[in-house]
């Protein structure tokens, strides 16, 4: 297939962009780097020895996604592009809204205009309401989200489900769990800005000497070792989630939409000593207050995408870790040269 993949320098989207080369499909990338490097590309083609195409271009600039849409003539479009920051979505509410919600109805104005006719959009667990209880089904309640971040994720959803029943474009929505680790190569990985809202980047800024200590936000939640609970998955496997989305929509109609975590969960403490057997770092962390937001328990029941996709996961918790900590040693100053 021919497969043009927004937000493809980012963290996940070089990932995908790996996971489809090396199935044997075509990758176009549109990108305007505002939350990544060329060098992330330059680092995909050197994995998987392919040139790819790359279209530096804002997703919300609708003629030039138009003309590079009625060029590339995609089979699929993969809509990775984002920000993705919960943290700098609740300063930045706007700066978040305009952009998320922007790229998705420009790229759906654009498929429209040029005949596009298949879609798989990245959305996120941040979706499911906070009463929930794990592990969550894809029909479980939604809404409430707990940030703009989250928001701008269930709001596109939301227009993609209006906008292609009545265009009839084919289109799986994915909802990411935790993902992390990096490609085994050590040559891609995720690179935050700044201070890392997730947990494993913080613990690889700890073991690299970064950051002093990890502090975790309670330790008196309803759980085996009173911290919360996440659902990791390594991010090729998700990569790999998105080679079946694409199969999915070149075969069958409609709208459906997909969990993917591991469906097991993981908590605070037990990363940090999954991390610490893998890396042979030891892992400073204090205790402290409860965060406000954070909910105890969230993963995924992931039975219909094993079941309807035929998707399933390979890696585990000491492989995510094992992945992560060789591309920060291997890049201690990320794509910096
Ligand atoms: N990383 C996670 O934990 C996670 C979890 C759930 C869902 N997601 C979603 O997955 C997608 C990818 O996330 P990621 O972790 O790879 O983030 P990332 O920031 O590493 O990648 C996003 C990419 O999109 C690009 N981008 C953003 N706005 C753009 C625009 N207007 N035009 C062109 N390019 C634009 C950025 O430059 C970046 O390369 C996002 O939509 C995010 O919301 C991520």
């Amino acid at each position: 297939m021919n497969i043009l993949l927004t937000g493809g320098a980012g963290y996940i989207g070089s990932h995908i962009a790996v996971a489809l080369t090396d199935a044997g499909h075509r990758i176009s990338i549109v990108d305007n780097f505002v939350n990544s490097v060329p060098e992330a590309i330059v680092r995909v083609e050197k994995i998987t020895g392919k040139n790819i195409v790359l279209h530096k271009t804002d997703v919300t600039d609708r003629e030039d996604l138009t003309r590079i849409l009625h060029d590339e003539k995609p089979d699929c479009v993969i809509h990775c592009a984002g920000l993705k920051s919960v943290g700098e979505s609740v300063k930045k509410p706007l700066k978040y809204y305009r952009n998320n919600i922007n790229t998705t109805l420009s790229l759906l104005e654009s498929m429209k205009e040029t005949g596009i006719e298949r879609l798989v959009f990245s959305s996120s667990a941040t979706v499911y309401g906070e009463d929930n209880i794990p592990p969550f089904t894809e029909t479980m309640p939604k809404g409430r989200c707990a940030n703009p971040y989250g928001w701008t994720k269930w709001m596109q959803e939301q227009i993609i489900e209006d906008v292609v029943k009545q265009l009839k474009i084919s289109t799986v929505i994915l909802r990411y769990f935790n993902p992390t680790g990096a490609h085994k190569s050590g040559l891609i990985g995720e690179e935050p800005n700044g201070l890392p809202n997730n947990l494993m980047p913080y613990i690889l800024q700890v073991a690299d000497g970064r950051r002093e200590h990890l502090t975790v936000f309670g330790d008196d939640y309803n759980t085996p070792d009173g911290t919360c609970r996440r659902d990791y998955i390594h991010v090729m496997d998700l990569a790999e989630a998105h080679l079946k989305a694409a199969e999915y929509v070149e075969k069958n109609k409609g709208l459906d939409v997909f969990n993917i975590g591991r469906g097991i969960p993981c908590s605070v403490l037990e990363l940090v000593k999954a991390f610490e057997e893998a890396s042979e770092q030891t892992i400073k962390y204090e205790i402290g207050s409860r965060r406000d937001g954070d909910v105890q328990d969230i993963w995924a029941d992931t039975s219909k995408a094993e079941e309807v996709l035929g998707w399933q996961v390979h890696r585990g918790i000491n492989e995510m870790c094992q992945d992560a900590w060789n591309w920060q040693k291997k890049n201690p100053a990320g794509y910096a040269k």
